[in-house]
């Protein structure tokens, strides 16, 4: 038996076009299905449904054997234990600074300010003001970033950032793209080796199901 760890979503609707090069289809749709583990019309493979930030720990440890997760996810949590054999190039986005519109973001960095920084990416944001000599002050928080500069939590938010629609909404605006963002495939060590046709044929699959797609 093969375990895929999904998580729902963008990454779940994107990946079923892989799965169908594959020759797969998962025959529940997670947003009817309270089910947390759906059975496809191969029986020797079933997709599991994790929450976004948990499908790394779940391929590493081995609840899984492979997984799709966003770089984002992945460089937050480490990719120890985890192979990486493809960029899947679906959902893609970007992580960036945000500022409120009326927020002199370049001013305050000339200056040398303190900034602080409300984010769930607090790896990927440390690294990033590091490197510029920004001194920061980095808020974790687990969700709706775009409210902390809005009520004075933070000066900015490190965050995806897809449309741009939900900064737009919140009259936030993009002041530094930090990186490019697509989901990866993560295979877990162990079952690479023990599971090796099943696995390979996959990934095989996968890979061809990402080369017919457009490069942009
Ligand atoms: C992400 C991100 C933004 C939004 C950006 O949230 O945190 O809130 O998408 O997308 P946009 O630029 O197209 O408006 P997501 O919906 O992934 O959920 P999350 O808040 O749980 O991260």
């Amino acid at each position: 038996m093969i375990t895929l760890a999904l998580s729902k979503g963008r990454i779940f609707d994107e990946t079923l076009p892989l799965l169908q090069e594959a020759g797969i289809r998962v025959l529940e749709d997670p947003e009817t299905s309270r089910k947390l583990i759906l059975p496809t019309d191969d029986p020797q493979v079933r997709v599991v449904l994790v929450r976004a930030s948990d499908v790394p720990t779940y391929v590493q440890y081995g609840g899984a054997d492979l997984g799709v997760t966003g770089l984002d996810t992945l460089i937050e949590h480490g990719s120890q234990g985890l192979v990486q054999p493809l960029d899947l190039r679906i959902a893609r986005c970007r992580v960036s600074v945000a500022v409120r519109a009326d927020y002199d973001y370049a001013s305050a960095v000339r200056q040398g300010a303190r900034l602080r920084v409300a984010t769930k990416y607090v790896g990927i944001a440390r690294e990033f003001f590091a490197a510029k000599g920004v001194h920061v002050d980095l808020i974790k928080l687990y969700g709706s970033m775009e409210l902390a500069p809005l009520t004075g939590l933070a000066d900015a938010i490190v965050d995806l950032v897809s449309t741009g629609n939900t900064l737009k909404a919140n009259q936030l605006v993009e002041v530094e793209r930090i990186m490019d963002i697509s989901s990866r495939l993560v295979v877990n060590q162990a079952a690479l080796k023990l599971k090796q046709p099943s696995i390979r044929r996959l990934i095989d699959a996968f890979a061809r199901a990402t080369a017919a797609r457009p490069q942009a």
